[in-house]
């Protein structure tokens, strides 16, 4: 009798060691997910994130990560980017209605935290008028860790303006301060890069620490 009174209180012990297991278990890292983080090695306080399919995003990036000796970090899309230009558009279309739907295409990046960081860089190229869709992922499942952090958009485009999607980044990331203005390469402006990216840092305010 005693031994049957004692298998509820076992499975009762099983399970709560079980519970806590689970609950203390640590969530995967973005070490473990991610393809890269942030080196956060300079003690800089400046982090420039960005996506780029063609690299002209990813120069404005570097740009402004050597102008400023900060840390750096790559947005790669879930599945790498389509090398054929058509295919690419049709792709995009789709992830952009899928996301005005509430479905947000996977990214291979996370950033465990921005504590160490006062001001974020986001970087994309312009899609059909919007933010390309990895960043636009990326903030989606990132913007409580950016809440309270000042963040500075930059992008390219083939001529269209940077307009809507600087209110995607406000409407993804609510509780963040966006430094004004964002910066647009277009590109016819993408040679002139070396003056332009100095001439946005002096105007918001963005020194070499
Ligand atoms: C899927 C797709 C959509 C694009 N849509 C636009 C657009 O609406 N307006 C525009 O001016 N350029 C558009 N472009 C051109 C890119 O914005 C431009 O080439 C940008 O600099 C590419 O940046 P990246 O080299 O960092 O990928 C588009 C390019 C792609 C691949």
């Amino acid at each position: 009798m005693k031994r049957l009174a004692l298998i509820p209180f076992l499975l009762f012990v099983t399970f709560l060691m079980a519970f806590c297991g689970t609950a203390n278990s640590p969530v995967p890292s973005a070490q473990e997910e991610s393809t890269h983080q942030p080196s956060d090695s300079s003690g800089c306080r400046y982090l420039v994130i960005y996506a780029s399919r063609s690299g002209n995003t990813e120069r404005a990036a570097k740009l402004i990560q050597t102008t400023l000796d900060c840390d750096l970090l790559e947005i790669e899309p879930g599945t790498p980017y389509e090398s054929d230009y058509n295919a690419m558009l049709e792709r995009a279309r789709v992830e952009l209605a899928s996301i005005r739907q509430g479905n947000y295409p996977p990214v291979r990046t996370e950033v465990n935290s921005f504590e160490n960081y006062d001001i974020i860089f986001i970087g994309y190229p312009i899609w059909f008028g919007e933010m390309a869709t990895p960043m636009q992922s990326f903030l989606h499942a990132q913007a409580y860790k950016l809440a309270g952090k000042r963040i500075a958009v930059f992008a390219t485009s083939g001529s269209s303006s940077i307009a809507t999607s600087v209110e995607e980044a406000r409407t993804l990331c609510p509780e963040t301060t966006l430094t004004d203005p964002a910066l647009l390469l277009t590109s016819s402006d993408l040679s002139e890069m070396d003056s332009l990216i100095p001439e946005w840092l002096q105007k918001i305010g963005v020194t070499r620490k």
